[in-house]
């Protein structure tokens, strides 16, 4: 950091961020950043398949080719975000397994809210919402050796010190960030120390078996929960109320007297 910036302008420190950075195994081994990267998520998963180690971090200050969930793109801007992924090797059954998004949107979730004391809502799976705005995403990649998960890579995308005009105008209306819920800048070397630390926290959780209470936490954190869904998944779409969460994270949806458990999909809160 030059003498002359501030922590809010200045680009990641790794010095600043491993003295601040209270994790077990997250970013304290292979932690790479990269000016410009086509998608940390791509970068994450080829070093996962040369074999990178539990808790490898890889970021970006920007991205040329970010993924979103269901094929989009997610908007990298230079130096206002956070763009990271994470390596993990889960020795869970699969079963499990559908907890690892929720799971890490919960820890990305209570960083923000230590960090900032802005507390997000959660958009069934995987956004995380301030003021009915979009902020953050999350992509979740895995490869599989037979049934058994070989590996997985979480992916976060969070938008931190963008401005409205920082918006691409066919997200403006649902997106949201940091600084614009606030009118401030932020510190994103600190809020980066406090997403792994709280990430982290919440996998564990899940390692060891915690899965009751986590989806408990999911529940009260759920924006979608009691709102009126519209469900699209490919051709199929579902609408009905938002019920529950059962145990591996799947969203209930209820529909003329129907419970319809849904893993994945679009979600669409319905204007009454
Ligand atoms: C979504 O809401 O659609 C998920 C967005 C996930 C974006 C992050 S940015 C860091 C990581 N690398 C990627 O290419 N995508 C994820």
């Amino acid at each position: 950091m030059s003498d002359n910036m501030s922590p809010e302008e200045a680009a990641i420190s790794e010095v600043r961020l491993k003295k601040g950075l209270k994790t077990q195994t997250w970013g304290r081994g292979m932690f790479e950043i990269h000016d410009r990267l086509d998608s940390t998520n791509r970068r994450a998963r080829e070093m996962a398949m040369a074999g990178a180690d539990e808790g490898t971090v890889v970021l970006a200050e920007t991205q040329t080719a970010g993924r979103g969930r269901l094929g989009r793109s997610w908007h990298s801007p230079s130096g206002q975000g956070l763009y990271f992924s994470v390596i993990v090797h889960p020795q869970f059954s699969v079963e499990r397994l559908s907890l690892l998004t929720p799971a890490a949107a919960l820890g990305a979730m209570e960083a923000v809210s230590r960090f900032s004391g802005y507390t997000p809502r959660i958009k069934w799976p995987n956004d995380l919402l301030l003021d009915g705005r979009k902020i953050a995403g999350l992509l979740t990649e895995m490869e599989f050796h037979g049934r058994a998960p070989k590996f997985a890579v979480l992916g976060l995308g969070i938008n931190v010190n963008l401005k409205k005009d920082d918006l691409p105008p066919e997200i403006a209306e649902r997106a949201g960030s940091l600084a614009m819920i606030s009118g401030r800048v932020w510190d994103r070397t600190g809020l980066l120390a406090v997403l792994l630390a709280e990430m982290e926290d919440a996998y564990l959780s899940l390692v060891n078996g915690f899965t009751a209470q986590l989806v408990q936490r999911f529940r009260q954190a759920c924006e979608t929960l009691g709102a009126r869904v519209r469900i699209a998944q490919g051709k199929n779409v579902l609408e009905g109320l938002a019920v529950d969460i059962d145990a591996a994270g799947r969203l209930v949806v209820e529909q003329a007297g129907r419970f319809i458990h849904v893993n994945a999909g679009e979600v669409t809160l319905v204007r009454q």
